[in-house]
Parts: structure tokens; C-alpha cells; sequence
């Protein structure tokens, strides 16, 4: 079978030392903005616009898996992007996976 388009590829995007756990993080991909957060459950990336008005996740607050955006407080499970508040509101989430100390995230 031929690789799709949607399969993607996977780009490094950061060291783990440079996201310690209990924080979350700005990167970029290609031409993607990416908040990069690390949690207990682990390393997960999701869209860095916030769906409410595009506030600036990468800068948000990290408490356990939950995503706080720092700028009207909508919350979101990273691992699942959905919305605390309304499951319907989900944002976009990417593969990220970890390899000698780099962690790469799937576009
Ligand atoms: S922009 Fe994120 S809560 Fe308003």
C-alpha cells in the first residue's frame, strides 16, 4: 500500500529536557503552531490557537492533562484535545512520538 498524504511525517520539535513535565511549550512544525505539553500520562501536541479566539495555548497553564488557555480560561484534556466544558469542541491533535531524546510530532 502507498503512504497518503494524512499519514504524515514525524518532526523533531524539541528535546525532552526542554519540556519538563507539568509544563507546556510553543513549537513549530513546517508551517505548524503547535502547543507541545508534557503530562503525567506524557508527551502530547495539539493546535496552538485555542478555538474560543485563537488565544495562545503554548502559553497556557498545565494542571495534570488539563490545558487552562491563558487568556479567557477554556480548558482542554491534551490527550484527546476535547473541550472540559463541551466535548463537542475538540481541537486538533498530533501523533507525537520520542526517540533518543527528541521528541517529533506527526504533520
Ligand atoms: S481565546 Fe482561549 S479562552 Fe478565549
Amino acid at each position: 500500500m502507498s503512504p497518503r498524504m494524512s499519514d504524515g511525517m514525524f518532526v523533531t520539535v524539541a528535546r525532552v529536557e526542554d519540556v519538563p513535565q507539568g509544563s507546556v511549550r510553543t513549537v513549530r512544525a513546517g508551517d505548524e503552531e503547535i502547543a507541545l505539553a508534557h503530562c503525567d500520562a506524557g508527551f502530547y501536541a495539539t493546535q496552538h490557537a485555542c478555538i474560543h479566539l485563537k488565544g495562545p495555548l503554548g502559553e497556557g497553564h498545565l494542571e495534570g492533562c488539563l490545558l487552562t488557555c491563558p487568556w479567557h480560561g477554556w480548558q482542554y484534556d491534551v490527550r484527546t484535545g476535547e473541550n472540559d466544558f463541551d466535548l463537542a469542541i475538540k481541537l486538533r491533535t498530533y501523533d507525537v512520538q520520542v526517540e533518543d531524546g527528541e521528541i517529533r510530532v506527526r504533520i
